[in-house]
């Protein structure tokens, strides 16, 4: 593979989905494509190259980033920013205005952890009186790791990480080896293929936004352009939570920290109050 078909592949990635190939992460190109250049009868990374050079396919080039794209989540991962929610959620209920859902996003939600930790936390706090108070909306660019999230299977491993066994045995039910979380918690969730570069209409105003582990994966100009779109979709009163790595810092002006919450993060003032 030469520089201008590792540029040629990085530069789809990139245009697509906002993530930056440095060329230190050749080696990615070479464990994750085989599988891509199988579906398409291509015969090495160079001919990809000179394909995606050559032409627009939009199947081929989905499947270059879907392949590209680290999927890594767990259940309650980082811990603070859900200790957080799990603290204002009763605030939040108490506060919502009467006849309107109490609106929650999982921006890059991957294999379902995150929208799921959030669902089992809603449950929590509404003891059991499930009803359409709350909507938790669970997006990610990734329509086959979307398929996976709505199956909402996971396997041992992946209940061992992070989940407490409480919450294992009472949202979850076994299913041979694994474990599929109940319907009633599944169906608070609603999950929808959208690109954090482009695709807000519609979206509507939330109360807590997750956008985790997906910001450190852009330059600097993408970050600074979703965290305003995130900050115009944020409710006055409502936090948007980063993941450990991440910060508004330097990127906006719009979003500030919360006092004393590791990586919450609510509307500046100003725009509050206006
Ligand atoms: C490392 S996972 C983070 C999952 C979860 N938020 C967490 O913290 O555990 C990053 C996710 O971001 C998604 N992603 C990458 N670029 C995206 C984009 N432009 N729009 C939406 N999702 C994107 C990936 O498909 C992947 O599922």
């Amino acid at each position: 593979m030469t520089n201008d078909d590792f540029a040629a592949i990085a530069g789809v990635v990139r245009r697509r989905s906002g993530i930056v190939l440095t060329s230190d992460k050749a080696y990615l190109l070479e464990t994750r494509l085989g599988p891509v250049l199988t579906k398409f009868a291509l015969v090495s990374l160079a001919a990809l190259g000179q394909r995606l050079r050559h032409q627009t396919e939009e199947a081929l080039e989905r499947s270059v980033v879907e392949a590209l794209t680290t999927h890594e989540s767990s259940f309650f991962r980082d811990g603070k920013p859900f200790d957080h929610l799990a603290r204002n959620l009763p605030r939040l209920l108490a506060s919502r205005t009467p006849g309107k859902p109490l609106r929650i996003w999982s921006a890059a939600c991957s294999t379902g952890q995150e929208p799921y930790s959030i669902a089992m936390l809603v449950a929590d706090a509404v003891a059991g009186r499930m009803d359409s108070r709350v909507e938790i909306l669970a997006t990610d660019i990734s329509a086959e790791i979307l398929q996976k999230a709505r199956q909402g299977v996971f396997t041992q491993f992946e209940v061992q990480r992070g989940l407490p066994i409480r919450s294992l045995v009472k949202y979850f039910r076994q299913d041979g080896t694994k474990w599929k979380i109940l319907p009633e918690i599944a169906s608070l969730v609603r999950f929808e293929e959208r690109n954090l570069l482009k695709d807000f209409s519609g979206v509507g105003q939330f109360e807590g936004i997750f956008c985790r582990n997906v910001l450190i994966y852009f330059d600097a100009a993408t970050k600074a352009c979703v965290l305003e779109a995130l900050a115009r979709r944020l409710a006055p009163n409502g936090v948007l939570y980063l993941g450990g790595a991440e910060t508004v810092l330097g990127l906006t002006e719009k979003l500030v920290p919360v006092q004393g919450e590791r990586g919450a993060y609510a509307v500046a003032a100003q725009r509050a109050a206006a």
